[in-house]
């Protein structure tokens, strides 16, 4: 098993700051409330680990489409989808040290002062509550949507109809979601505003158990396959009293952080809770008419709902390493390539001018087929080291032999191999290794 070592979080939690990956949000003004931004560096990594989910939902199967819902919605839909009457939390107050905390994560004591002084839990409400229009009356409420999947829901119809799909099948999509969440913290494992990846895969009745299985499956094999070792994943399956109120049953799959297993994502059986409810609330009839046997019905649904700064937190912690290099220590991600945010780094081997114009011939090469950075400041040792730490793939070096032979060395970020590589064959040599 490989064990996180407790203080694999602050070195990553560092990393992403000084490498500018995670910024608390709003800091000159002392942060705010567990709000983080993403850097130049991660805002590149959410892409990727977003564009790897989206590739693998949407793009390399013919049985789901995507979407892009609005983040406000009819206040109805929270009604029929029973997050307005249910999405709470039990809330408690220390009466000593007026902290709060969810009764569910505290045993009988108050963690900061150690009162057994508490009020009886209150429900607290999880959505945050906005006014659409220049009246601030019950009549303009409206809420920030604290999942996806409604908007997924309530375009059932429209989607089945302009699609041409038929049970079994899914509608994606990836966007914020809100939650006003008492206790966030953890960096970014949970927030209040936050993103999430959903699928919605419409079913037969009856297949629903097999659906289930297939996509805890499918769903822990994506992060496997994007570099997360076995070891530090786990399926849980949810005791009955945890169940969501949608939910005929969950799997969670877990990761080992470094404070303990932890959600990345919930693979859950919604039967067909949702379209039932919309169907009852909006009057619209929700359900699938198959024409070849005259069937109609109500699909169920099976959803995997990932986060994807949880995902992209797991994918840092499982990516950190530290090594030694001819008596050097360098701190290396090993990203998978598809989630390096750089995948490959221009270097000339000094800032002579000499070597300029070749180097950003380089560049402007391999830009336009991948990410790349250039760097011409330091030692070439030093900026290996940056683009290590970066988790960078391949570097490329221009040195003074490049103008005469016209070839550049490519240094590969895990095995360390140098290979020399004409530039014409460069972008060729780096397809090869670099996935789509
Ligand atoms: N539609 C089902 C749903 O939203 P969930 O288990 O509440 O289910 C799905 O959320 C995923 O969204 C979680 O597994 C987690 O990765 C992410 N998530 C939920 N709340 C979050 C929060 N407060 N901060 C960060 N990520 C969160």
């Amino acid at each position: 098993m490989t064990e996180p070592s407790p203080e694999l979080m602050e070195k990553v939690v560092n990393l992403t700051k000084r490498r500018g990956f995670v910024f608390p949000s709003s800091e000159i003004y002392g942060g705010f409330r567990s709000t983080w931004d993403y850097g130049p560096l991660g805002v590149l990594m959410k892409r990727n680990v977003m564009d790897a989910w989206w590739r693998s939902m949407v793009q390399l199967r013919d049985d789901i489409v995507g979407i892009d819902s609005a983040i406000l919605m009819a206040p109805r839909v929270w009604e029929a989808s029973g997050h307005l009457e249910t999405f709470t939390d039990p809330l408690v107050d220390c009466r000593n040290c007026k902290e709060r905390w969810r009764e569910d994560q505290i045993e009988g004591a108050c963690p900061n002062c150690g009162s057994h002084d508490l009020t009886e839990a209150r429900p607290f409400h999880l959505m945050f509550k906005t006014f659409v229009g220049p009246v601030e009356d019950d009549a303009s409420v409206a809420y920030l949507r604290p999942e996806t999947a409604q908007g997924i829901f309530v375009n059932f119809m429209n989607v089945l109809q302009t699609s041409r799909k038929k049970p079994p099948f899914g509608i994606a999509q990836m966007g914020k979601s809100f939650r006003n969440e008492i206790t966030p913290g953890n960096f970014i494992f949970r927030t209040r505003e936050f993103e999430q990846m959903e699928m919605e895969f419409f079913v037969p009745p009856t297949e629903a158990p097999t659906w289930f299985e297939y996509w805890c499956r499918e769903r822990r094999q994506w992060y496997i396959d994007l570099g997360i070792p076995e070891d530090m994943l786990r399926m849980r399956q949810h005791d009955p009293e945890e169940l969501s109120h949608y939910s005929a049953g969950t799997a969670d799959v877990e990761f080992l952080f470094p404070f303990g297993w932890g959600e990345l994502e919930g693979v859950a059986n919604r039967t067909d809770y949702d379209l039932t409810q919309h169907a009852t609330f909006s009057g619209e009839r929700l359900e699938y008419f198959d024409q070849a046997s005259g069937e109609r019905y109500v699909p169920h649904v099976i959803e995997p709902a990932a986060g994807v700064g949880r995902s992209m937190m797991a994918f840092l912690l499982a990516a950190y390493d530290e090594d030694v290099i001819e008596g050097e220590s360098r701190t290396v991600l090993r990203l998978h390539p598809r989630l390096a945010p750089v995948k490959v780094a221009v270097l000339p081997l000094s800032k002579k001018e000499t070597l300029t114009p070749t180097a950003r011939e380089v560049l402007d090469l391999v830009q336009p087929h991948f990410m790349s950075d250039y760097d011409e400041t330091q030692s070439i040792g030093r900026r290996y080291r940056r683009q290590d730490e970066a988790g960078t793939p391949y570097c490329v070096t221009i040195d003074f032999e490049t103008l005469d032979d016209r070839a550049v060395t490519v240094r590969d970020r895990d095995t360390l191999a140098q290979d020399r590589v004409s530039i014409d064959k460069l972008v060729d040599y780096l397809r090869e290794r670099l996935p789509l």
